[in-house]
Formats: structure tokens, C-alpha cells, sequence
């Protein structure tokens, strides 16, 4: 059965209450509570000397109410002693300066002396509690960004990689190309870490920029990995996972849960909803994303339970059926529990007002009933977590182009993640199951592969997609594809795209980077649809053309080409399109492919297909504000604003 879960702080609440929080939340039918991920300093108040005792009896009242525990390890927010008495414990900040304390996160991950008591810390948790039959599973500290203190470890962490990586300096100039600029090194310890927070991220190497993002991410990964060894060393058989979160600095998520057992995520999807549907994209992305992390079904460690009100002004009210309509939009996508934030609205601290379940006041309200409803809802269908998302269409991810394009703005508005949310939307509105793989992963069982931006050029990749094309997938590649090396660097003396040339059937003889100007395409059936962002003006060689542009000195120039390569065929598309675009050629290529498709569904409508031993369920999920009304079928479905309706493989509606 999908589980419910409660994030709950007992530290901050006083013991009289816990018995009747406990109860309350049982009576719903919560199965696991989340307790204890930035309790540091109530368990261990004074260097070495450690309470664990309220967090026994806190684990005490749950298990007694029949519900049991996700631990987190405390290491997100160290206790104020250990910066002080080991300032070296502190992450420095972009200007090359130690962090401010006074909000949280501030460890440094790879400082020595703060690793020493994360570790001891960890040990006495695992210690006492791995293994015991209330834990239901560990989190790892909180929503762990990649690495980017500048401290003088963390600096001379980064000098050490990439001396392990290039062996010598000339190897390493020459990688990064720092002829230019006399950015050339001669010595290690020139080489620095992100600094200088005012200059424009343009304005740096781009190729040492690449190198300090993969560095970043791979001390997020190692961090993990030193977390869970610690607690395995005590419950080989514990789950381990860590809440992610898309933050600024975002890591490499498949290299950092590769130590863990579930991938699981902290769900924030929007509490406003844009008005203009063209400006919606679907929250169902970062889903598929977090099932890509294992490339299995997830967890909710924070599911949205209230109106947010700490990293900003408070947000509106949750519209009526928002609530349970994200939590089952997460469902949707391979969420096998969910664990909602929080179970009570702070009376302290920075969070007051980032809302819970209940409110300051604490009595029942409409969050709670229809938490209710929710968990009432998913008893009915004790065998849905033994369905997973099965999938005839990939889209390839890799962290290397999203640190590339983040680093290196190719025009303005454009951006890595707009494309991939442009194809997921397309596939959810037309009820086709998408999986996220890394690149790399296996394509078999796929017949679709989809293909944005892939910047820096990873040659396998490259060959794979030529396979998959000749055994008759079908592959979609789009502009700045095949720019660049595994370096960051340029590719010289070839067209674009470069390695994906002879699949793509076409080059490109000239770009325009046009930025949020917006222009007009025309495709061989006569649609005209809104670009922007880029053009690549096409020259078809073995390929034919599927769409030219309306616009400017190269009006009827290719857009989008479509080359017979074997058995298969590879789609380029040399712009950034509309919503609409991505849904018109898809839904051609779905049909050639014959990947089944529902084609009535109107706007912001999503279809999710959870199917397996379990049974088949089909999610249609109102991603919008307004009712709605589609054929299916003999039928009529209605969907109230943000509603899910679940339809099962016996055609009954739950
Ligand atoms: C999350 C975080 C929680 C809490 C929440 C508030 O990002 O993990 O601890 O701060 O945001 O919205």
C-alpha cells in the first residue's frame, strides 16, 4: 500500500503533546513519522556529551501508535558550538569569505574535523537505533546541494582533482584552453575554486567552470557515500536515502544516489498556477526526474501540506483539492510513500509561517479532512505500489549539459531544463509514459529516445543513438547539439552537429541566437507555430525537411529535418518551439512508432499509466485552475480544478 508519512519535530513541540500528535496522525492512517534531520544540538548539546533520550521516547509514542520512524542524520544544521570552538567546521562562501551563521546548512562537507563529528554523531545514531524494528529507514542530512564552499579544504580538494584527473599542468592548460586571456597555471595552487559572485558566470572559463561543477557534485556524492557507509557498518540491511531538492547548485543526482537505496524528493509544486496555460509547465517533470535517480519508484520525504511562507512572503491558500491532487500527481509518477511537511505549523523560528497541516492553532481544517480523504482514498488501492511507470519513450539527461548551459548561457531565455520540460509535457498531455534515463543508461524496450541539447558532446552516446536508430528507434535531437567536447571546448573544423551529422542527415550552416525575439515556423502539413530562443538554419544532406522559418533573411530555410537512418529515424530540430510544436510532432512520431496515445485531452490535462503485477491504473490529473470535460471512449470525464481521477485495467473509476 502507498504510505503516508508525517515530517514531524518533537523537539519543538513540548512532550505533553506528543501522545495526542501520535494519535491524531494515526487515526489518519499515517504509517511513518520523519523526525530528528536538524536536531543536533538537542542530541548532542555539549561536544561529547549526548541526549538520546527524548528522542527515544519520541520514537516510543510513534511505535505505540503504530507507526514507524525515518531517522534523519542531523548534519544539515551542526550545533553552534562546533562552529565555534572549529571555525574550520564552516562553509566559506562565492566571495572567498566564511558563511554568516545564523540560518542553516553552513557545514562544510569535506572539512576533516567536521567529518569527525558527523561521523561520531551518526555512529551513537546508528548505534542505538539501526536495526530496530521502529526504524523504517534513514535520511541522510537535507537537501544536499553540490559543493561549492571555498574553504581552504574544499580549494585544495579541487586543485587534488584535477591533478588526479590531467597528471600534469600542460595536460590541464591544455584542457582548458587558458592560452586565452593569459589564464595559463603554473602551479597548482593558483587554481581556485568558484569565486567572485558579482562577475557574470559568462565571463570564466567555461572549461574550468565544467571541471569545478563535476568536482562539486562528486564531494555531494562522496559525502553520501561517508554518511551511509557509517550506518550500514551498523544495519547492513538499513534504506537509506536523502531528500533532493532542485536548488541553485544542483548536483549530479544519478552519481550521488548511487550509494542509496531510494531516491526520494522534497514536492513543492506551485500553489499559483499561472493564468496564461502556455506558462504551466507541469510539476510531473520533476517526478520523472527523481524515478530517473534509481530508475525505480520513489519517496516524498516533504509533500507540499500548506501554504509556504519562509523563503518568501506567505503564498495563497491551497486551492480545495490541491492538497491531494499533487499528492496523487506524485502517485502518478512512481511515489510510493509520501511524507507530508509538516505535521504542525511552527510557532518559532524561521518557518512560522511556512504552513503545515494544522495550523498555529492546531484544530482540525480543511488541510487535515482532506489529508483524510487522501489517505481514506489510496486504502482503496492496497496494490498500487506494486505498479511501476513502464515507458516506450526516454529522454536523455545528463548533469554535464546542465552545468555546461548553466555556465554558459547560450541566448537569452534559454535553458537546459525549458527544453526538457517542453517534450514531458508534450508526452503528459498526450498519456504517454516518459522515463529520464542518464545518458549512458540502456535503451532497450524504448522506441522513442529523446535527445535536447546535447551540448557537450558524449562520443558513446553518440554511437549508441546511431544503434538505436538503425534497429529502428526513433531518436529527436535539437539545437546546440554537438557543440562542444568532453572538455567544455569547441569542437573545430566540423559542422554542426557535429557526431550527430551523419544520424541527423543535415548540418547547420549558420545559428541566430535570437533570444526571446519571437518568429514563426511552418511544417510540411501546414502548421505555423511560435519560436524563439534560437535558429539553427539547417541544410539538409541525406534528411528531409519537416519544417522551414517564416522569418527574416533566411525564411524557407529548414527548421526541423528528418533523416531515414536503417530501420529508423532521427528527427532535428533546430529551434525552440511552442507547447504546441512538441505535441504536433510527437504525436506524429508516437503514431509511427504506434505507442498508444489518448489525443483528447484537453490543455494541462496529464495521464500517467502506473501498471504491473499490482494491476493497471490510469492517473488523469487537472493540472489547472479550471474544470474540464473530454471524451474517452463512451464516456465523458469530468475533472474538477487539480483533480485526479484513477481509472483502473477493470474500467472502474476510483
Ligand atoms: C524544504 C526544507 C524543509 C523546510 C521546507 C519549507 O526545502 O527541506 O526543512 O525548510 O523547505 O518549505
Amino acid at each position: 500500500m502507498i504510505k503516508i508519512g508525517i515530517d514531524y519535530y518533537p523537539e519543538h513541540w513540548d512532550r505533553a503533546m506528543w501522545e495526542e500528535d501520535a494519535a491524531r496522525m494515526a487515526e489518519l492512517g499515517v504509517h511513518t513519522v520523519r523526525m530528528a534531520e536538524f536536531a543536533w544540538s538537542r542530541l548532542e548539546p555539549e561536544d561529547g556529551k549526548f541526549d538520546f533520550s527524548w528522542l527515544d521516547d519520541a520514537i516510543e509514542v510513534m511505535a505505540r501508535h503504530g507507526m514507524r520512524v525515518i531517522l534523519g542524520t542531523p548534519t544539515n544544521c551542526a550545533p553552534l558550538w562546533l562552529y565555534h570552538d572549529h571555525p574550520d567546521t564552516v562553509q566559506w562562501d562565492r566571495s572567498g569569505r566564511p558563511t554568516d551563521l545564523g540560518i542553516r546548512g553552513h557545514r562544510c562537507m569535506l572539512s576533516p574535523v567536521f567529518r569527525r563529528y558527523a561521523a561520531r554523531i551518526i555512529e551513537e545514531m546508528a548505534r542505538r537505533y539501526a536495526g530496530r524494528p521502529e526504524i523504517f529507514a534513514w535520511q541522510l542530512d537535507n537537501e544536499l546541494e553540490s559543493n561549492h564552499c571555498t574553504c581552504p579544504t574544499c580549494t585544495k580538494g579541487f586543485q587534488d582533482f584535477v591533478r588526479a584527473k590531467y597528471g600534469t599542468l600542460e595536460h590541464l592548460n591544455q584542457a582548458w584552453g587558458t592560452v586565452v586571456w593569459s589564464g595559463e597555471y603554473s602551479s597548482w595552487d593558483q587554481i581556485k575554486p568558484l569565486l567572485a559572485p558579482d562577475c557574470l558566470p559568462n565571463w570564466h572559463n567555461p572549461a574550468w567552470m565544467l571541471d569545478y561543477e563535476r568536482y562539486g557534485a562528486a564531494c555531494t556524492a562522496d559525502y553520501v557515500r561517508f554518511q551511509c557507509d557509517i550506518i550500514r557498518a551498523f544495519d547492513p540491511n538499513a534504506i537509506i536515502t536523502t531528500n533532493s531538492c532542485f536548488c541553485a547548485n544542483l548536483p549530479d543526482f544519478h552519481q550521488e544516489f548511487q550509494a542509496l537505496d531510494v531516491a526520494s524528493y522534497d514536492n513543492y509544486p506551485p500553489i499559483r498556477l499561472p493564468e496564461d496555460p502556455e506558462a504551466l509547465t507541469s510539476n510531473a517533470f520533476a517526478l520523472d526526474f527523481v524515478r530517473s535517480f534509481k530508475q525505480k519508484n520513489f519517496w516524498i520525504m516533504e509533500q507540499l501540506g500548506g501554504p509556504l511562507g519562509c523563503w518568501g512572503p506567505i503564498s495563497p491558500a491551497m486551492e480545495p483539492g490541491m492538497l491531494e491532487g499533487y499528492a496523487l500527481q506524485a502517485v502518478a509518477h512512481g511515489a510510493d510513500l509520501l511524507s507530508f511537511f509538516r505535521w504542525r505549523t511552527a510557532c518559532t523560528g524561521a518557518e512560522m509561517f511556512c504552513y503545515g497541516i494544522l495550523d498555529h492553532d492546531n484544530r482540525p481544517n480543511r488541510r487535515l479532512a482532506e489529508l483524510d480523504g487522501l489517505c481514506r482514498r489510496l486504502k482503496q488501492l492496497p496494490a498500487l505500489d506494486n505498479t511501476t511507470i513502464r515507458s516506450q519513450v526516454a529522454l536523455l539527461y545528463s548533469a554535464d549539459q546542465e552545468f555546461g548551459l548553466k555556465n554558459q548561457i547560450q541566448s537569452e531565455g534559454f535553458a537546459y531544463w525549458t527544453q526538457l520540460r517542453l517534450f514531458h509535457d508534450a508526452c503528459m498531455n498526450l498519456g504517454v509514459n516518459l522515463d529520464i534515463l542518464p545518458e549512458g543508461a540502456s535503451l532497450d524496450g524504448y522506441r522513442v529516445v529523446l535527445v535536447p541539447t546535447h551540448f557537450i558532446t558524449n562520443p558513446a552516446v553518440a554511437a549508441q543513438l546511431e544503434d538505436f536508430a538503425r534497429n529502428g528507434g526513433t531518436v529527436v535531437l535539437t539545437n546546440r547539439s554537438g557543440v562542444k567536447d568532453q572538455n567544455g571546448n569547441c569542437i573545430l573544423g566540423q559542422p554542426l552537429p557535429t557526431a550527430f551529422r551523419a544520424l541527423c542527415g543535415c548540418c547547420v550552416s549558420e545559428t541566430d541566437a535570437i533570444g526571446p525575439a519571437r518568429q514563426q515556423l511552418t511544417t510540411i502539413h501546414g502548421g505555423t507555430y511560435t519560436i524563439s530562443g534560437w535558429c539553427d538554419l539547417l541544410v539538409p544532406e541525406t534528411a528531409a525537411v519537416w519544417a522551414r522559418y517564416a522569418d527574416r533573411f533566411y525564411a524557407g530555410t529548414p527548421a526541423i529535418t528528418r533523416n531515414q537512418f536503417g530501420a529508423g529515424q532521427a528527427y532535428y530540430i533546430g529551434t525552440i518551439g511552442e507547447k504546441a510544436l512538441y505535441r504536433a510532432l510527437l504525436l506524429e512520431i508516437f503514431r509511427e512508432q504506434e505507442i498508444s496515445m489518448v489525443e483528447v485531452l484537453p490543455r494541462n490535462v496529464e495521464l500517467t499509466t502506473r501498471s504491473g503485477p499490482g494491476g493497471v491504473y490510469r492517473f488523469f490529473f487537472n493540472n489547472s485552475t479550471h474544470g474540464c470535460a473530454f471524451p474517452l471512449g463512451s464516456e465523458t470525464v469530468t475533472l474538477r480544478p487539480l483533480e485526479v481521477k484513477i481509472l483502473t485495467g477493470k474500467g472502474e473509476w476510483l
